[in-house]
């Protein structure tokens, strides 16, 4: 894992942004990217749709899958992943609508559409790069504590931190959907290059535990230990707790370009 600690949210998202471009120009013209909806990769697609505007990125012919959906929301909810998707990353990143997917929360055959869900991730090859963000209790995607590490997209019941958690975006916490539609672990993992971006205080708890923890199903997002390349980027309050932040800090500032510190192949 590489661990790069930043002092402001804005630096965060722009140097996740020059990896995540670094991978989707290495790997067009049929680049897949995995993208995530939540508060915490907003400075990165903010940070890539500049580079759309400015003419110095071109994505219109990336391929992008979402990590997750919720189960039960009306097509076209204005906080369905689906909505929230088309929101924050298709239009503002110019990808083409008809190249995202998202996992179909409101299918009649949840355990259909999960296979599916799977099936065309692997027709287009795989994803190249995902984003991830991390919940408090150290879920990724919607993979709650307890999460088969090598669990496969499927249906999750989500916890009540959760739905509590996300409830600031529904009119409060009985209108948050109890199930979800999410990419499971052992999915996740199978994406070439992982970043996972982090900011605030409240994530301290399961930055450290997802970096420095055991490798355990009651923090998910530790399963990333296990995958070769993964940059964690996180602003000063998200690094809180990491025991070896000063480490990490100073492999940082001896390479002096995003490319020098990719991680080793
Ligand atoms: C949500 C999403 C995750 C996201 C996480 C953190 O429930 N399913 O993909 O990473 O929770 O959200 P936020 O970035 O808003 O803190």
């Amino acid at each position: 894992m590489e661990v790069v600690i930043c002092s402001s949210a804005g630096e965060a998202g722009s140097l996740a942004a020059d990896k995540v471009a670094a991978v989707l120009t290495d790997a067009a013209p049929r680049a897949v990217l995995g993208v995530a909806t939540g508060s915490s990769p907003l400075a990165l697609y903010n940070s890539l749709a500049h580079r759309v505007a400015d003419g110095e990125l071109d994505l219109r012919d990336v391929a992008a899958f979402a990590l997750d959906e919720y189960v039960g929301l009306a097509p076209g909810h204005p906080q369905s992943y689906a909505s929230v998707i088309d929101a924050t990353v298709t239009r503002p990143l110019g990808l083409d609508p008809n190249l995202v997917h998202v996992p179909e929360g409101f299918a009649s055959d949840i355990e259909a559409a999960a296979v599916a869900y799977e099936e065309e991730i692997r027709d287009v090859g795989g994803i190249d790069v995902q984003i991830l963000g991390v919940g408090v209790n150290g879920h990724i995607g919607f993979n709650e504590p307890t999460s088969s590490l090598a669990s496969r997209t499927r249906i999750k019941t989500l916890t009540e931190t959760t739905r509590s958690d996300n409830a600031r975006f529904f009119d409060g916490i009985d209108q948050v959907p109890t199930h979800c539609l999410t990419q499971g672990l052992g999915t996740i993992m199978e994406a070439t290059e992982i970043v996972l971006v982090a900011q605030g205080a409240e994530k301290a708890d399961a930055i450290a535990a997802l970096v420095e923890g055991p490798v355990s199903a009651i923090c998910p997002g530790s399963v990333l230990q296990l995958h070769r390349r993964v940059t964690i980027v996180v602003d000063e309050p998200a690094a809180a707790k990491l025991s070896l932040a000063d480490y990490y800090r100073a492999t940082f500032a001896k390479k002096p370009a995003w490319q020098q510190f990719r991680t080793a192949r």
